[in-house]
């Protein structure tokens, strides 16, 4: 099974970055969890055709997946701009590769609320794309500043084993779309 992880921030140091890559050390076995770079998806405009190389990139790999893990972080009590534009892109037709595609979605933030507030806003979201969102384990990781090292390793266990657990619900829930 492959899973394909989007995090919503592109700074270096981004928690929700860093979440994924704890991630790929925790998935149960035969899994594999490729990590897609952003940073190269222009800006969403509806003149632009045909897609851009790095779209049809990002909307090829996201049909070969099989599942999708989502790290969003939370600006503003919704998620970012870079992870909506990302997802608008992936969102338009032919062919929109996300409908029915498996999703489990987190996000780590350094407030109380550990993105609450944006995975509501996401959860919308990939309603409107049909997606298969997994419902649950919710996995919030609040105060991320005490949860990673300087190295950007997760390093809470609890943390560590709630990211276990989404991914082995994930991987569940994804068996079940399959013929
Ligand atoms: C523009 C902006 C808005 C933010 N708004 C929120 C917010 O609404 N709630 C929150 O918990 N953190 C908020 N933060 C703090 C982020 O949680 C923090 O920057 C976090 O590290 C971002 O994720 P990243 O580490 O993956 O880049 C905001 C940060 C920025 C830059």
């Amino acid at each position: 099974m492959t899973i394909l992880g989007l995090s919503g921030s592109l700074r270096k140091g981004s928690y929700n970055t860093a979440a994924l890559r704890a991630a790929q050390e925790l998935l149960p076995q035969g899994v594999t969890l490729e990590i897609f770079d952003l940073a190269p998806i222009p800006l969403y405009n509806e003149d632009i055709e045909p897609f851009p190389p790095e779209v049809r990139t990002l909307r090829e790999r996201i049909a070969q997946s099989d599942a999708l893990l989502i790290a969003t972080p939370e600006y503003n009590h919704s998620i970012s701009g870079v992870l909506k534009n990302a997802l608008d892109w992936a969102s338009c037709a032919p062919n929109p590769p996300c409908e029915h595609k498996p999703v489990a979605i987190f996000g780590a933030s350094t407030g109380r609320f550990g993105t609450l507030r944006a995975q509501l806003h996401l959860r919308e979201i990939c309603a409107a794309l049909d997606m298969l969102v997994l419902p649950k384990p919710e996995l919030f990781i609040a105060q991320a500043r005490e949860k990673f090292d300087a190295q950007g390793r997760l390093v809470d266990p609890q943390t560590r084993e709630r990211l276990r657990a989404l991914l082995e619900a994930l991987v569940t829930w994804t068996q079940r779309f399959k013929s």
